[in-house]
């Protein structure tokens, strides 16, 4: 792997299963009564998280705990970035204190590559703006894996705000490297411009993106980056674009229901599927803590690396 991951862009197919294999191998670790390695004993890790998450700081966290790394979160709310600080700044004072790795989730699509050319660390993407959030894909991926082996030739239904959503376009660049067959579907004033160039297929019903879908992927409504009207209503978009049970039987019997969180119940997924057999939602956060241990190793094992000017 390069000396940052800043994006599902940047990784070839087989350093994408090359995290995967490592994952199933972390996740072994987990299920011991002594859950942790000395992997990472001596390295520092700082989580500088500039958002709002639930799911992936603590399993960042976690994560970093289980290889016996140092760790260090950085609440941005008790920071001098209330004070007017830049990112850069903030990241130029943590490096001083010579991390070997910083984790950071940004509001600024991009903040990950300005870190990347400045810092020596080595920085992950845990989320950028509209941009990416590779190691979600990474642990989406993990998890489709454990129900269907083999991605290739799968039908991948990806319903919701596809607009603001850097999932969305970390799985679409993952899924078509790996040779899925990607369906998407949301309100037309939610789908981006041109998102047919990634590969995809566009659905304008939401129907036609599940029927016969061995996976179907649903996406937050984004009311905080969402300044004007996109749609009339959350009721309406409920109608439309929610996923319920009706609308789930369209898919093949063993289909997999998938959400990264947080989910708006009765928005974009009803309760009962959210809750139902065909869920796999507690699942893919389980396997955040694996894959982000194994996309630990593998950066914390690379070659010697030189900051790019
Ligand atoms: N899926 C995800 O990124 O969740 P959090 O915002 O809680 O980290």
């Amino acid at each position: 792997m390069k000396k940052d991951l800043l994006g599902i862009d940047d990784l070839s197919a087989d350093e994408i299963y090359r995290v995967l294999e490592t994952a199933r191998a972390m996740r072994e670790i987990g299920e011991r009564p002594i859950k942790k390695v000395p992997t990472l004993r001596g390295k520092t890790v700082v989580n500088l998280f500039y958002e709002p998450s639930t799911r992936t700081r603590t399993s960042f966290e976690i994560a970093e705990k289980r290889l016996s790394a140092d760790t260090l979160n950085i609440a941005v709310a008790a920071s001098s970035v209330l004070k007017g600080e830049t990112l850069a700044d903030t990241a130029m004072n943590i490096e001083a204190m010579s991390p070997d790795m910083i984790v950071v989730r940004h509001a600024s699509s991009g903040a990950c590559h300005l870190l990347s050319r400045i810092c020596r660390s080595r920085i992950i993407n845990a989320g950028d703006g509209l941009h990416e959030h590779p190691t979600q894909a990474l642990l989406d991926a993990f998890t489709i894996q454990q129900h269907k082996p083999d991605l290739a030739g799968l039908k991948v239904a990806i319903v919701g705000d596809l607009l603001h959503s850097r999932v969305l376009r970390s799985n679409v660049l993952l899924l078509t490297k790996l040779g899925a067959r990607v369906f998407v579907s949301g309100p037309p004033t939610l789908v981006p411009r041109g998102i047919e160039q990634l590969g995809v297929t566009v659905s304008a019903r939401i129907e036609e993106a599940v029927q016969d879908a061995d996976v179907v992927m649903m996406l937050r409504i984004q009311q905080e980056r969402m300044q004007g009207g996109f749609f009339p209503s959350l009721r309406e978009y409920f109608t439309l674009f929610g996923l319920t049970e009706a609308r789930i039987r369209l898919a093949k019997p063993d289909v997999i229901v998938m959400h990264p969180g947080p989910m708006n119940r009765g928005v974009e997924i009803a309760s009962e599927v959210a809750d139902g057999p065909y869920s796999v939602i507690l699942e893919q956060v389980a396997n955040g803590v694996a894959v982000r241990m194994a996309v630990l190793y593998l950066l914390a094992g690379g070659v010697e690396h030189e900051t790019a000017a």
